[in-house]
């Protein structure tokens, strides 16, 4: 277990059980804090309940240690809480991972800056929208900062920590320190950059390999394995939107204005999504992964 002595961290809330806010607030658990999970109603709770025990399971699986009784203990530090003012109410950091829309985000924040103690750090996971779209809505922009993780917390466990000219550098030192103490790499964000470190690098590689297969340059064996031998790295981009899944992918080259991404697109829904081949998750995308 963590020790958590010398941090001014020790309660921490996690708005939003979702896929990400899942893992967040487990893992946080399992580092030793205690948690609260908060989540709209009731059917959210259940339903984040069960994501908690799913991620027991694959803890005990792949997370070194965490067998014969660590991964379920964690889930003891979580309690559950679906008003707002009360779960925030005892928090030193709040961890939001509600939906990516800046009405919701800003919404929950109000409501967040008019409950939460004085002392209480703010902290936003949002992939796409900047802490200061919505910083002024904490109503303590100084305590406020983007804290980012990436999908399979437990694996890929890199934590961007990213403030905006307003974040208080103590906040910002205590929330890289919060990142260490639950097992994250923490990734020090200097500026404030749409896509974070990650996503700055990954989405212009992925739309290049989209952009060479769409335009019939080369088939996605040959992408993938081109860039698997010729720089070490164990997948390529077509390899990578299977463990993405394709809706995520889907919804971005959608939104674009790029003609061959909106081919890409087109191709996503009709051969990939309306056929219920979403990738590793459904046993199929680009690839099989049948048994
Ligand atoms: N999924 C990813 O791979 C990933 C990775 C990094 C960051 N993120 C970010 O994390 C955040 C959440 O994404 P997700 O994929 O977990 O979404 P999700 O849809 O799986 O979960 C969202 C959760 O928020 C709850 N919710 C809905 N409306 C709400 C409201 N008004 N107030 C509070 N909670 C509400 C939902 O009940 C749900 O449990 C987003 O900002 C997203 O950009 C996602």
């Amino acid at each position: 277990m963590t020790n958590t002595a010398g941090s001014p961290v020790k309660t921490v809330t996690v708005l939003g059980t979702g896929v990400l806010g899942s893992q967040i607030a487990y893992a946080t658990a399992y580092a030793g804090f205690d948690v609260t999970a908060y989540d709209i109603d009731d059917a959210a709770l259940e339903a984040a309940k069960s994501r908690f025990e799913g991620l027991v399971r694959t803890y005990e699986a792949e997370v070194e240690g965490a067998a014969g009784g660590k991964a379920a203990e964690g889930l003891e530090r979580i309690s559950y809480s679906s008003d707002l003012a009360q779960a925030v109410a005892d928090a030193d950091l709040v961890i939001e991972a509600v939906p990516e829309s800046l009405e919701i985000k800003r919404e929950t924040w109000q409501k967040v800056g008019a409950a939460a103690p004085e002392r209480t750090i703010f902290a936003t996971n949002s992939s796409t929208l900047l802490p200061s779209d919505f910083k002024d809505a904490t109503g303590r922009p100084d305590r406020f900062l983007a804290l980012h993780f990436a999908n399979r917390v437990w694996v890929q466990n890199t934590a961007e920590v990213m403030g905006t000219a307003d974040t208080d550098p103590s906040v910002y030192a205590t929330v890289v320190q919060f990142a260490r103490d639950i097992h994250m790499v923490p990734i020090e964000v200097k500026k404030e950059q749409p896509g974070y470190v990650l996503n700055s690098l990954l989405v212009p590689f992925l739309n290049a390999g989209a952009a060479l297969w769409v335009n019939g340059v080369a088939d996605v064996e040959t992408i993938d394995k081109t860039w698997r031998i010729a720089t070490g790295a164990p997948m390529g981009p077509f390899q990578i939107y299977d463990v993405i899944g394709m809706v995520t992918p889907y919804n971005i080259a959608k939104a674009s204005d790029d003609p061959v991404q909106q081919k890409f697109a087109e191709i996503l829904k009709r051969d990939f999504i309306d056929q219920g081949k979403l990738g590793v998750a459904s046993g199929e995308g680009f690839y099989s992964y049948q048994g």
